[in-house]
């Protein structure tokens, strides 16, 4: 059969109904453990002379559906869910990374994602410079001897900027290094960044592959571009592994040597496994991911339009709205849509940007993204809070910040509620 379509793929890949009782839909392997055929199949499974499932952290069978779902959707060779995006982000860094390295990553990142990199990761000696991934030179500047990735956000949560991805993958390459793409705020539907030169995505799944806020998840896709044996940077993919009776993963398992050290190394030992009813909730929403990701970027261009216009918004900061300084990319890279996620600021700064949050009826005051409800927070005191005022500010979170990630509701309904919202706020601020 031709290569199938993203819209079919998101229905049927890695779901054989015949390798699963004819069952229709995929199955919740809800189970810990698997048996072995006999002593021969258990040693050979342990000693990765043969691929089967022999333990629910490394392998299950609802999980490697999903796994292979995402990465037919972004035309990846393989991919290993975990139990978060941050745990995704996590394992793809533990297959490069040492003691003593080095990552070059984006100033414009997701708070959890900027606290992970700068604080907990030094713990492991492993230290990240951030910089402007626009400035090439900047980037280039940054890279050092014990640098083993370039790691950005396709497109920034919140501030919406939009990463060159060919640009930024260009100096990566020309480096000896990978780039790594978090695209959760795009979505597979919206951006596959393996067609412009990145060579492994991390995406949170709990975002818009889960769809409607049920499930935690994350999910590294592996591209099978990046040659690990180029040069000597990559000892963990290319050299022997005493855990593995010290086989060199990219000799025996050639492009799958990423995805293959992913579970054989970092779920077995860091154990950030997806739950197999995670992994099902994930592939039931994905089935419907081409649809929703159309009605969330038509509404969120509604939604920042009308706001744009608004007497009490002070800026919109949409990639999608005319003018904007990042059309050209959103044309090369986002030509679906940008997103439905975005920042806006009101003419009350910070007071009214609060009090906007505390005061929206329909919408949700969450901490979370990518949902099928229209969800608001300020992240400045809550998912930035962690950051500097200057960090904030880099990360497009300063004080007077709201974010919205726009939700599938009929467009007049989120309109109504937020700007109820915006009045009630004032009318406070003026008694
Ligand atoms: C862009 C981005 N990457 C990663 C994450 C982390 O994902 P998770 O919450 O599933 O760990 C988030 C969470 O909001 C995010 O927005």
């Amino acid at each position: 059969m031709s290569k199938q379509h993203f819209e079919t793929l998101a229905l049927h890949a890695g779901m054989d109904a015949a390798a699963h009782g004819g069952s229709c839909q995929m199955p919740v392997y809800q189970t810990a453990s698997y048996v072995f055929e006999d002593s021969a199949h258990a040693a050979d499974l342990f000693a990765l002379k043969k691929m089967g499932n022999s333990y629910s952290r490394l392998t299950n069978p609802t999980v490697s559906a999903l796994q292979e779902r995402v990465a037919a959707l972004h035309g990846g060779i393989g991919a290993v869910a975990a139990a978060s995006g941050l745990a995704g982000q996590m394992l793809a860094l533990a297959n490069l990374m040492m003691p003593g390295d080095h990552l070059v990553a984006s100033h414009r990142l997701y708070g959890g994602t900027i606290s992970q990199l700068k604080n907990t990761f030094r713990q492991f000696g492993w230290q990240t410079s951030f910089v402007d991934v626009a400035d090439l030179d900047a980037v280039r500047k940054a890279i050092t001897p014990k640098t083993k990735a370039v790691y950005a956000e396709s497109l920034a949560n919140p501030g919406g900027a939009i990463t060159d991805i060919e640009a930024l993958a260009k100096v990566a390459h020309e480096n000896g290094l990978p780039l790594i793409i978090d695209n959760t705020m795009a979505s597979p539907y919206l951006m596959r960044p393996f067609e412009f030169g990145a060579d492994i995505v991390c995406e949170s799944t709990t975002k818009f592959l889960a769809g409607n806020g049920t499930a935690v998840g994350g999910i590294v896709v592996d591209s099978g571009h990046f040659d690990w044996t180029q040069n000597d940077k990559f000892p963990l993919l290319n050299g022997p592994e005493p855990a593995y009776n010290n086989i060199n993963f990219a000799r025996e398992f050639g492009k799958m040597a990423f995805t293959v050290r992913g579970i054989a190394i970092g779920l077995r030992d860091i154990g950030a496994c997806q739950s197999p009813m995670n992994a099902f909730l994930t592939l039931c929403g994905i089935e419907t991911l081409a649809l929703r990701m159309e009605r969330h970027v038509q509404n969120a261009q509604i939604i920042a339009e009308w706001l744009s216009q608004h007497p009490d918004v002070s800026w919109v900061g949409y990639a999608g709205l005319p003018g904007s300084q990042y059309a050209p990319l959103v044309k090369k890279y986002l030509p679906r849509g940008a997103g439905s996620i975005f920042t806006f600021g009101l003419k009350g700064g910070f007071e009214a940007g609060r009090a906007l949050v505390q005061n929206v009826q329909m919408a949700r005051h969450v901490a979370n993204i990518g949902d099928t409800r229209t969800l608001v927070i300020h992240p400045s005191s809550t998912t930035h809070s962690q950051l500097s005022e200057e960090h904030q500010i880099a990360a497009g979170t300063g004080p007077d910040v709201v974010r919205i990630s726009v939700g599938l509701e009929h467009p007049d309904d989120i309109k109504a509620d937020l700007d109820q919202a915006i009045q009630k706020g004032k009318k406070a601020r003026a008694a």
